[in-house]
């Protein structure tokens, strides 16, 4: 008999759905409302930097944890904007994109049947990143209550156990644009300690909040710095997701090494010419974090209301750039059949909410849209959208 030719540990996941609805919107010629990045362009210095980088020969591999610049950018920027003070020389690894933040996170503190928490629905890497990793997710549900997502505190702790070995924290949270509370953190953080567990934070939105909101940093609270990875990147702040830096912060020297070690095996490094460039854009100015927010606000708004106007039942996203919504009835009782529909139909593609989801039958009642986009392209969608009432029932 032939050999099998793929890997077991490729059998776990499916290809990313995310991903794959970029390609079916293009094929319909729709608007891209699936994969979470921009269509206006970053701001005009950040290019510059880039390409004075390039200028200044910055073309050979940067030093394999980032570059001077970065790390010590990034720490500077950890202590006022977070209110933790790190050392660049050894907390601080710079990595390709948020994407290998977590999976480089996992893979160095993760052992075979290790058990990593996650809250569902998720942002889809958590999954394979846990499974290559070796591990096993364990999702506890976010319940819709009221305008709000929130987790139930029995089911957290029951969640809990000696084979934990993290929860991951991706705060605010992609797909529900859920900011966890000061009160979620702390007792997310109570948690941890009693049962000995690694806080892993996802924090790319972390400048993208609405409402007067704030942003709470896991490892800024008492007992959580050494306890904590944070992870993030560039790609949402910056509106560069093509630009693949993040980085990771670990207190802990053992934690911050192994990341070190396996990254270093994974991809050596970022490019080297972006690295200095978005080491320069974390010192804009406090004004360019709080366009960026206004800027998302007003697009939130936008989104929400030509979605309520057409029939799709949503939580108010109170950050990030995502809304995930309850479809209204065309016919459709999948979320796959739905999604497809209405990107070959409305010309409007959204992700499915299996995406999010472990089991596919949880998710069938939801989409999720992502609203990165110009005024004028939400203004298209609008009108796209008033074709809906078409199809309904
Ligand atoms: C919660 C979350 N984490 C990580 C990422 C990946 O970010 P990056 O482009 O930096 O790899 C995304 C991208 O959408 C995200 O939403």
């Amino acid at each position: 008999m032939a050999k099998q030719q793929t890997s077991s540990r490729v059998g776990f996941f499916t290809e990313s759905l995310i991903r794959e609805m970029t390609r079916v919107n293009n094929r319909y010629g729709a608007i891209n409302l699936a994969q979470g990045f921009p269509d206006f362009e970053p701001p005009q210095e950040i290019v510059d930097w880039a390409k004075q980088a390039l200028d200044e020969g910055f073309h050979q591999y940067a030093i394999t944890w980032g570059s001077p610049s970065i790390r010590k950018a990034i720490a500077d920027k950890f202590g006022w904007f977070n209110g933790v003070e790190v050392d660049p020389e050894r907390h601080v690894t710079i990595v390709c994109g948020g994407t290998e933040a977590m999976m480089a996170t996992m893979l160095a503190v993760v052992n075979p049947g290790d058990e990593i928490i996650v809250f569902e629905p998720f942002y889809e890497n958590y999954g394979p990143d846990a499974l290559l990793s070796g591990g096993k997710p364990v999702f506890v549900p976010l319940h819709q209550e009221g305008d709000s997502f929130v987790f139930d505190r029995d089911e957290l702790r029951r969640a809990f156990n000696k084979k934990t070995r993290a929860i991951v924290v991706n705060t605010p949270q992609n797909p529900t644009g859920k900011v966890f509370t000061l009160k979620e953190m702390q007792y997310i953080a109570e948690l941890c300690i009693e049962y000995d567990v690694l806080a892993l934070t996802d924090e790319p939105y972390e400048h993208i909040i609405f409402d007067g909101l704030e942003h709470v940093t896991m490892a800024a609270l008492p007992g959580m710095a050494k306890r904590t990875v944070t992870t993030n990147s560039a790609s949402k702040t910056y509106s560069v997701t093509g630009w693949r830096v993040g980085w990771t912060i670990a207190l802990d020297e053992t934690i911050a090494t192994a990341i070190r070690r396996i990254h270093d095996f994974l991809s050596i490094g970022a490019a080297a010419p972006l690295q200095e460039a978005v080491a320069k854009a974390m010192y804009m100015p406090k004004s360019y974090y709080a366009e960026l927010a206004a800027g998302y606000q007003a697009r939130r708004d936008s989104v929400v209301s030509t979605l309520r106007d057409a029939g799709f039942e949503c939580v108010t996203p109170r950050a990030a750039y995502y809304v995930m919504t309850r479809y209204p009835d065309c016919g459709y009782d999948d979320d796959l059949k739905f999604s497809h529909f209405l990107s070959e139909k409305v010309g409007i593609t959204p992700v499915p909410g299996r995406a999010f989801y472990h089991d596919p039958a949880l998710a069938k009642p939801y989409v999720r849209f992502a609203f990165p986009k110009k005024l004028d392209t939400l203004e298209r969608v609008r009108e796209r959208m008033a074709k809906l009432h078409e199809f309904r029932k």
